[in-house]
C-alpha cells in the first residue's frame, strides 16, 4: 500500500505515520525526520537543508525529490511506504507522479488530516520528540509516561528548533501558500480522504483506518 499523508505543520502527520506503520507493516518516509537526521549527521544534503529549515522555509524541489527517489527504491518500500511531508509542493506531486509511473506503481490513497491554524499554534508549542525512536509527544495532548523521556527508549526527549511561535506562524503561512495547492491536485486523482484531525490521537487514526477499508 502506498500513501501520502497530507496536512499543515503539527496536523499530527509524524504522529500518525508512527501508529500507521505498525498497523500496516510498511515503512514511513519523513522527509522532515531524513533532513533533521542529515543535519546531526552534518552529511552535504543537511548542510544544503539547515538555514531552510531553521527559517521554516521548504528546501528548494531538487534537494527533496532525488533524496525521496533514492529513499523509495529501497528494498523495504518494495511493498510500500508512508510517505509524510512530502510531497509539499505542486511541482514535488508532479515528480513523484513521474518517479512511480517509471516504476509502474502508483498511489493507493492520498489522506489529509485537517486542523486549524488555531490548533496549530496551539500544539506546536508544546511538541517533544524522540530523535532515535521517531516518536512525537505534546506536554499536555499526548505526554510520555516519564516526564522527559521517550517510553520506547527512554532517552531525552527535545524540543525542535523550528517550533519556536514565530518561526510556526511562518511555516503556516508557507503552508497556505505552497503546499495547500497540492491537496487541489489529489482530490482530482481519486482516492483522497479528508480525516477531522481535531480529535483525539486514537480517534485520528480509527478514522484513517476505516476510510482506507471503505475506498
Ligand atoms: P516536517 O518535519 O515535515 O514538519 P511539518 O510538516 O512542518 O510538520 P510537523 O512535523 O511540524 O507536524 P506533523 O504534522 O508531523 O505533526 P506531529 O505529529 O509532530 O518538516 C520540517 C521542515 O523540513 C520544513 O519546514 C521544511 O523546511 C523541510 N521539509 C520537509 N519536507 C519537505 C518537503 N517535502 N519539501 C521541502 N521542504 C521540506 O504533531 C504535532 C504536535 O501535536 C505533537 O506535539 C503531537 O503530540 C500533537 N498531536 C498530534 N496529534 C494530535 C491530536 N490528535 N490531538 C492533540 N495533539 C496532537
Ligand atoms: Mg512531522
Amino acid at each position: 500500500m502506498r500513501i501520502v499523508l497530507l496536512g499543515a505543520p503539527g496536523a499530527g502527520k509524524g504522529t500518525q505515520a508512527h501508529i500507521l506503520q505498525q498497523e500496516l507493516n510498511i515503512p514511513t518516509l519523513s522527509t522532515g525526520d531524513i533532513f533533521r537526521k542529515a543535519i546531526a549527521d552534518k552529511t552535504e544534503v543537511g548542510l544544503a537543508a539547515k538555514d531552510y529549515m531553521d527559517d521554516g522555509n521548504l528546501v528548494p524541489d531538487e534537494i527533496v525529490v532525488s533524496v525521496v527517489c533514492e529513499r523509495i527504491s529501497q528494498d523495504d518500500c518494495k511493498n510500500g511506504f508512508i510517505l509524510d511531508g512530502f510531497p509539499r509542493t505542486v511541482k514535488q506531486a508532479e515528480e513523484l507522479n513521474k518517479m512511480m509511473s517509471a516504476d509502474n506503481i502508483k498511489l493507493d490513497y492520498i489522506i489529509n488530516i485537517d486542523v486549524n491554524d488555531e490548533e496549530i499554534i496551539r500544539r506546536q508549542g508544546g511538541r517533544l520528540m524522540a530523535v532515535k525512536s521517531g516518536k512525537i509527544y505534546h506536554k499536555n495532548f499526548n505526554p510520555p509516561k516519564v516526564a522527559g523521556k521517550c517510553d520506547v527508549t527512554g532517552e531525552d526527549l527535545i524540543q525542535r528548533e523550528d517550533d519556536k511561535e514565530d518561526v510556526v506562524r511562518h511555516r503556516l503561512n508557507v503552508y497556505h501558500e505552497q503546499t495547500k495547492p497540492v491537496e487541489d491536485y489529489y482530490k482530482s486523482h481519486g482516492n483522497f480522504l479528508n480525516i477531522n484531525g481535531i480529535q483525539d490521537v486514537n480517534k485520528v487514526t480509527q478514522d484513517i483506518l476505516a476510510g482506507l477499508k471503505q475506498l
